[in-house]
């Protein structure tokens, strides 16, 4: 398996307090950025955030050159962030077998990482979509079974969705995806749904719309996003594009290959192992009883941000593929137009965090700018991680454009083509 360097000198902490660690912290020389005469040191500066003197360090903390992660990530999902980033901190704060938990777990990036790492695991999304995506990557079955068990499905030329998705698929296509969606169905409902079904699941939902050759659907938007009927119609007219036969058997295989490009056989095992010991859960992040009092060695997560995103409209061809009814999953899944609203939401999740934290643990909390910087989420979550409990260690913001003049305030999230994440961490005891 491929193992990406990191540049985290874990044996300089626990030795040193984080502070310590992340004002000293230099690129290891592989960088790039290492090469020039920028951003070598940290930069350090206090802030007054309510009342609460804090650190902010500045810094490429994980580099452009680490962005190529374990293949078995490269599964899409709005708003996900890079698994260098859950990789850090993972790296500096815990321990092989300690457990990692997200509460909003997406795509499933820290778990998949932490998994990868050794780490025991708990994944928590109420997107159901959430746990079709990661469970399965902890669960992999070999390219021999995936390829066997395609073979034994029945997929008929003639069949059509009960909605019309024809802007997107050839209509062959249309009736392979049925067929699959048909078989799936009628393996979980009869229970003899498995580890092999639950992978296929996972590529061809992955596999249903996008802007390559190797997706089931005609061009369209990157797959996290799949555009409504209309718009798509829009599309097909303006570029004049037809929809092409696509076989799909052989796109899941091509995108299993992929997958598991840098897994090897021991990481297999590895990985099955820490999934039987895993919890995979789709609640809502404030009501997580199914997780015990002082059980979590560390938190890494980035929430929903303020009415940034529809994961349900976003996701409903997903939802369609998968039997979701989205309109339930509108209802469920958290998307607040307010800051009070926002922060009310955030009072209650940190309490719970607070539960299920062990002392000495710790909560790596990743917000972005939103309205284009003018509300900084990271200075709103400060106060309510200290109302819980925690101790603010400070904020992390992770730079690879940054020079040492610029301000931490001015730094753009995402916005000039940029990869800034702002990391507030919080420690309990
Ligand atoms: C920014 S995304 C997290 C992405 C993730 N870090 C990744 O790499 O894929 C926020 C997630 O919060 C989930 N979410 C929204 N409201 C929630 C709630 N009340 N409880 C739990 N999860 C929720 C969304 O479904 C979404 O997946």
């Amino acid at each position: 398996m491929k193992i990406q360097s990191c540049n985290i000198k874990t044996d300089n902490y626990p030795n040193k307090s984080l502070h310590k660690y992340l004002e000293q912290f230099n690129l290891n020389s592989e960088s790039e950025l290492f090469q020039t005469e920028v951003a070598k040191k940290t930069v350090a500066e206090k802030l007054l955030i309510s009342n609460c003197i804090v650190s902010v360090f500045i810094n490429e903390f994980w580099t452009a050159q680490q962005r190529q992660s374990n293949s078995i990530h490269e599964i899409s999902y709005r708003a996900c962030f890079k698994a260098q980033l859950p990789r850090f901190f993972i790296d500096l704060l815990t321990d092989e077998e300690d457990l990692v938990y997200d509460p909003f777990s997406g795509r499933g990036t820290t778990i998949i990482e932490a998994a990868l790492m050794n780490r025991n695991v708990i994944s928590n999304d109420i997107n159901p979509l959430s746990k079709i995506l990661t469970e399965p990557r902890l669960n992999i079955p070999s390219i021999n079974d995936v390829k066997k068990r395609l073979e034994s499905i029945n997929f008929y030329s003639n069949l059509k969705a009960e909605i019309d998705i024809s802007m997107f698929y050839h209509p062959n296509t249309e009736s392979e995806i049925v067929s699959l969606k048909k078989y799936l169905c009628e393996r979980k409902i009869s229970g003899k749904e498995d580890f092999i079904d639950r992978w296929i699941r996972m590529v061809a939902t992955n596999r249903l719309t996008g802007h390559s050759k190797n997706f089931f659907s005609i061009y369209t938007l990157p797959p996290n996003q799949a555009i409504s009927p209309e718009r798509q119609k829009k599309l097909n007219i303006q570029s004049g594009q037809q929809a092409e036969y696509k076989n799909i058997k052989d796109i899941i295989l091509i995108k299993s290959r992929n997958l598991l490009k840098d897994i090897d056989q021991q990481k297999i095992k590895d990985l099955s192992k820490i999934a039987k010991e895993g919890i995979f859960l789709s609640k809502d992040a404030r009501k997580s009883k199914d997780i015990k009092d002082e059980t979590v060695n560390l938190i890494v997560t980035s929430p929903p941000f303020l009415d940034v995103i529809q994961y349900a409209d976003d996701n409903w061809l997903r939802c369609w593929f998968n039997d979701i009814d989205i309109n339930d999953m509108k209802e469920k899944i958290t998307v607040l137009k307010k800051l009070e609203d926002w922060t009310s939401f955030m009072r209650e999740t940190f309490k719970e965090f607070y539960r299920i934290v062990k002392t000495g643990g710790w909560v790596a909390f990743e917000v972005g700018e939103v309205k284009n910087g003018k509300i900084k989420l990271d200075e709103v979550v400060v106060p309510i991680g200290i109302d819980a409990g925690f101790s603010c260690e400070g904020v992390m913001i992770n730079s690879q454009i940054f020079s040492k003049t610029s301000n931490c305030w001015g730094v753009s999230n995402n916005t000039k083509g940029t990869n800034t994440n702002r990391i507030v961490i919080f420690k309990k005891g």
